[in-house]
């Protein structure tokens, strides 16, 4: 069973300057819904009720958001625009929230582990809000945690990237398992390769499962490319011991810390109707 899901979301999300210097990405919405929003909704179809966020300076709407505004309810409260808080409040509802804060920014890596202090020792999701995912039937975490309930091991979400792009995510190369399912058993993993170094195209997605042994890892892990911390390099440790299944989610996947993502969907998610 994976119960808790880990929001790290200390980043300065400096591509998105000035709209972030005094507003957190994850706060940024597509239409109405904050980004964070879509990624707690994301969690709790797969099952998970305790999220827990690791926040830095700046970021303290996100706590906000998820709680309730009297002021606020009080002043709509019967009027038509009542019913525009309704999933927020349903999730509030349903959902413990409970956050941690990065005291620097030292990388995806260091915010994971700085994570553990709400987490514990139990397999556990990561889910980075700014890779915003739609899917037809079952939402990406739900399809992940059916590959960690077969494997039993951590699990990247892949998908193939322009050979181009290769420098923009960690890569993975590794062994076809399962045909139908898309499964590879990695062997190897580097974070943001130059393409001509790139072992092949599929590039990680920012949903993880991982198993507790990562943090151990962590704290041995030596900063890594751009001096931050990177969850690539420990996820390799676990790689070299078979501990790693990379699977192609099916869905798609917008790049909302990038403005192009961004714009790419909101288009989908204003035409799809959401
Ligand atoms: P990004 O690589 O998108 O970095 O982080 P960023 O700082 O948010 O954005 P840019 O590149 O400056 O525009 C990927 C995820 O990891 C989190 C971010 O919040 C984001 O969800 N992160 C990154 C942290 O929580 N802490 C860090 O030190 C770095």
């Amino acid at each position: 069973m994976i119960k808790k899901c880990l929001f790290p979301a200390a980043g300065y999300g400096t591509r998105f300057l000035p709209a972030t210097k005094a507003t957190p990405k994850e706060m940024l919405p597509i239409l109405t819904k904050p980004l964070i929003q879509y990624g707690v909704e994301e969690a709790l179809e797969a099952g998970i009720t305790t999220m827990a966020i690791v926040t830095g300076r700046g970021k303290r709407a996100i706590e906000d958001h998820f709680d309730i505004s009297y002021e606020l309810e009080h002043q709509i409260k019967g009027g038509s625009k009542e019913n525009l808080l309704t999933e927020i409040r349903s999730l509030i509802t349903k959902c413990t929230f409970s956050y941690t804060r990065q005291i620097e920014m030292r990388g995806l890596g260091d915010a994971i582990l700085t994570g553990e202090t709400l987490i514990g020792k139990e397999p556990f999701a990561v889910l980075l809000a700014d890779d915003l995912c739609s899917n037809q039937t079952e939402g990406i975490l739900s399809q992940m945690i059916e590959v960690y309930e077969k494997y039993q091991c951590s699990v990247v979400a892949i998908e193939e990237v322009p050979r181009d792009q290769t420098d923009k995510y960690g890569v993975i190369a590794g062994n076809l398992v399962d045909n139908t399912d898309d499964t590879y058993r990695v062997t190897d993993m580097v974070e943001k390769p130059d393409p001509k170094d790139a072992p092949t195209n599929m590039a990680i997605i920012g949903r993880y499962i991982l198993t507790p042994d990562i943090f151990d890892i962590l704290r041995d892990t030596k900063p890594g490319k751009g001096g931050e911390m990177q969850i690539t390099d420990a996820l390799l440790e676990q790689a070299k011991q078979g501990n790693v299944i990379a699977y192609t989610f099916k869905g798609k996947r917008f790049d909302c810390g990038s403005v192009d993502g961004f714009v790419e969907a909101t288009n989908y998610f204003y035409k799809k109707g959401i």
